[in-house]
């Protein structure tokens, strides 16, 4: 199983173990990190799963849609990190892979 590390809003940092196969938010949430909030459930709708994603694993993540995009404008905290947690599907190869929870908007 893949590794995540989770970084919430306070800077506590923690190592969760979640199933290739989940989208990262999914991992999130279910290792309890209820600051995630996770509105729509997944559906790109919401823009509250919002992540900063470690620039070393940039180059592994999907594409962004424009619809993330869109709603990523959406958010004060958008930086050059800024992704929307649902829309990574959390492989092997994200493992180590490293988040930060977005500020709440
Ligand atoms: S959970 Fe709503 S956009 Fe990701």
């Amino acid at each position: 199983m893949p590794k995540l590390i989770v970084v919430t809003r306070e800077g506590e940092e923690r190592e969760v173990m979640g199933e290739a196969g989940l989208s990262v938010m999914e991992v999130i949430r279910d290792n309890g990190f209820d600051e995630l909030l996770a509105i729509c459930g997944g559906c790109c709708s919401c823009a509250t799963c919002h992540v900063h994603v470690d620039p070393e694993f940039a180059a592994k993540l999907p594409p962004m849609s424009e619809d993330e995009n869109d709603l990523l404008d959406s958010s004060m905290d958008r930086d050059s990190r800024s992704r929307l947690s649902c829309q990574i599907p959390f492989t092997e190869a994200l493992d180590g892979l490293k988040v930060t929870i977005a500020a709440e908007d």
